[in-house]
């Protein structure tokens, strides 16, 4: 494990001006500062340093351009009424991070490490936290391959880099619904393949659907299953939930969809509430008959970047389906409130999930 003090530390000399903190937007402003920590087969993971954010410079040959190893991770700082920079679950991000880099055959990296380098930057950069209602400071850490061969072999170099950002809403419709669009032709990943993991790959694969479904009017798109097109996966850059007659359900991890450490702070909330949960196979045409039905509650999405986001139409094959007369659903408010008010600290955390 790497000390914080083992961190080499070089201030910059020209700080940024900070953006303004009603049109940050997603993931445009950098922090002053990135940390970089430098892997070789020889010295494993070394040399940690804490530097003025700057470009990084590669070599053209470097394995990740040619051969996608590559993977990331999405978590947020957020700071406190009483002026606390607080983390939420960290260490299950990192922990995933792991799980992606085993499939990605990327070497693993201690937890600790993970959060001590992170620790130390937000300290640094402090005052990039935002404070309005609604903002938080987005941290991406990456690991890619920077090898200079083109053989296809698991890369002997990497980096591990943590940037962040200071971001506002996800999505421009903020806490009002967004409209879904069904993908029925492409797939995003197949059991046994890379859908679990996160990796760059899964989302550039999903970036043609996501411009078929912008032209038409969508925000995002619904996944479903590889082999079949008939069960839900997951949407876009989220994890989905349905509320159907009382109950919520959400598609079970079956290898192929993102575990979202959002998705489990939902379930555990909605488990600590009494509230009945399903995770299973959900298929589309479920949803259409439950609609059918009038028991279609509400939709919902979850994840680090979009929080708790609002479903209010879906579009399955041009059928049409709005949900909660495309108004934000009851419990969707209180899942977003609840959650959001751990992480800013104005709700209790009976889970221990700030640090
Ligand atoms: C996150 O929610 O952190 C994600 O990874 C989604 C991102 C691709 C915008």
């Amino acid at each position: 494990m790497i000390q914080s003090q083992s961190i080499a530390v070089e201030t910059t000399l020209q700080k940024k001006a900070k953006p303004p903190q009603d049109g940050l937007g997603f993931g445009i402003h950098f922090t002053d500062h990135m940390f970089i920590l430098d892997y070789s087969v020889e010295q494993e993971w070394h040399n940690p340093r804490i530097v003025p954010y700057q470009p990084i410079v590669l070599d053209p040959a470097a394995k990740v351009f040619h051969y996608g190893q590559t993977i990331f991770e999405g978590l947020k700082a957020y700071k406190t009424a009483d002026g606390r920079i607080r983390l939420f679950r960290p260490r299950d991000n990192f922990a995933r991070m792991n799980r992606s880099n085993d499939r990605m055959s990327v070497p693993e990296l201690d937890i600790d490490t993970a959060i001590t380098a992170l620790e130390r930057l937000i300290e640094v950069d402090a005052d990039w936290v935002p404070t309005e209602p609604g903002t938080s400071l987005y941290i991406r850490p990456y690991v890619f391959a920077t090898q200079a061969t083109l053989g296809v072999a698991p890369s002997e170099n990497y980096q591990f880099i943590i940037i962040m950002s200071p971001v506002g809403a996800y999505y421009p419709e903020g806490m009002n619904p967004v409209k879904i669009y069904v993908e029925s032709d492409y797939v995003r990943a197949m059991v046994g393949g890379v859908g679990e993991a996160k990796t760059a790959g899964n989302y550039a694969a999903a970036l043609k659907s996501q411009q078929i479904a912008k032209e038409q009017g969508y925000t995002q798109v619904l996944w479903l299953d590889g082999a079949e097109h008939k069960y839900i996966e997951e949407v876009g850059s989220m994890n989905v939930f349905f509320k159907i007659g009382g109950k919520v359900i959400t598609p079970a991890l079956n290898g192929s969809i993102l575990a979202g450490i959002t998705r489990n702070s939902v379930l555990q909330l909605l488990k600590h509430w009494g509230i009945s949960v399903e995770e299973r196979r959900l298929s589309i045409d479920e949803i259409y008959e439950a609609a059918e039905q009038g028991l279609l509650e509400e939709a919902f999405g979850t994840g680090t970047a979009a929080v708790i986001s609002p479903i209010g139409e879906v579009n399955w094959g041009g059928q049409k389906l709005v949900i909660g007369e495309g108004r934000t659903g009851e419990l969707t408010n209180k899942l977003y409130d609840t959650l959001t008010g751990i992480q800013y600290g104005t709700v209790e955390d009976p889970f221990g999930w700030t640090r």
